[in-house]
């Protein structure tokens, strides 16, 4: 019969199969539930011959890099390198405004430096007289094997980000994915066994170009840190209302128009900031959350007080379909 206990077991004996005595595996993680899982299985499995790798693409949440690095490295003692890439991908979404162009940029150039950075990690280790990376940590999921089997909707899109084909080639890299048969509610009850931080587990899903698609129009450092403080505002707030967990996804978007707005006896013609929280349970349908007006109230007010730059905050009561969850 199938337990938690013995599924951690069974992967752990079969990932120290595969990789051997002294084989190397790298991953990118990212402070999601399903990396970090993922990551933690491999660390109980070879040790430090996990090199976890987290990409900063100047586009994560508020405080996000500091936050994974505490977590993953210092509690889980997860071998961890973090690379500081943001003026790399802000300088390369320069002018960009459409929101595809903009994965795009950001899938490859995460590629690009997640493969540099693996390479780095090889030639160092190379010298120690053990054995090479070879082996690709991914945290997919059931859900996501199927998908990707079975389903070319706009997801096939939504998915490049993890299109890590190119990488597996250069590197001659092979896929390791121990949460393959795994779904969502159990990744969170493996997480649990395995000692990962609550907070992490019910993390809401974040997409990987961030925050550069939750500021439409061009992405400029200013930008991202507008919608970065009204989004840490927001997520704040719901957790305070006990909510976080109620919803499925919450962010705030930064929306590339003026309104005009008055502050004393003064207009003001600043920016809007768009707030959006949704309950699903596939993501592939969805619906808006019923926020209690205070609450909301509450929200707005701290927004626009706090956050330079923004005199307008609306709430998104569009379900999906026909709207995304992302703008
Ligand atoms: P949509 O906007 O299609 O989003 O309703 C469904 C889920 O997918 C996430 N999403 C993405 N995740 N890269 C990702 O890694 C992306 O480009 C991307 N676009 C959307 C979205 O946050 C939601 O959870």
């Amino acid at each position: 019969n199938w337990t938690m206990e013995s599924f951690i077991d069974k992967e752990i004996e079969r990932i120290r199969q595969i990789v051997g005595p002294n084989g190397k595996v790298v991953g990118a993680v990212s402070g999601g539930v399903d990396s970090t899982v993922a990551a933690r299985l491999m660390k109980e499995a070879i040790g430090d011959r996990f090199h976890a790798i987290l990409v900063d693409n100047g586009v994560m949440r508020l405080n996000e890099c500091e936050t994974v690095k505490k977590v993953l490295g210092d509690h889980l003692g997860i071998n961890l390198k973090v690379v500081d890439a943001a003026d790399m991908f802000l300088d390369r979404l320069k002018g960009v405004t459409d929101p595809e162009r903009k994965r795009k940029i950001i899938g490859n150039t995460f590629i690009e430096v997640f493969e540099s950075e693996s390479l780095k990690i090889d030639q160092e280790t190379k010298e120690g007289g053990h054995g090479q990376i070879e082996y690709l940590l991914q945290g997919t999921l059931y859900p996501d094997v199927i998908e990707s089997i079975s389903f070319k909707g706009p997801s096939a899109t939504i998915k490049t980000h993890h299109n890590v084909g190119g990488l597996l080639e250069d590197m001659k890299l092979k896929l390791i994915e121990p949460l393959r048969e795994l779904f969502k509610d159990e990744v969170r009850e493996l997480g649990k066994v395995l000692k990962v931080d609550e907070d992490l587990i019910w993390r809401h899903p974040f997409p990987g170009p961030g925050i550069a698609i939750r500021v439409l129009g061009e992405v400029t450092p200013s930008q991202v840190a507008i919608a970065r403080a009204a989004d840490h505002i927001y997520i704040d707030e719901i957790k305070k209302a006990g909510l976080y967990r109620k919803i499925s996804q919450a962010y705030a978007a930064l929306l590339p128009v003026k309104a005009v707005g008055v502050m004393g006896d003064r207009r003001t013609y600043e920016q809007v900031i768009v707030l959006r929280a949704v309950e699903t349970t596939d993501f592939m349908t969805a619906d808006w959350y019923p926020f209690p007006y205070d609450i909301l109230k509450k929200i707005s007010n701290r927004i626009i007080n706090e956050v330079k730059g923004v005199n307008r905050v609306v709430y998104d009561i569009s379900s999906k379909p026909p709207a995304t969850i992302e703008w």
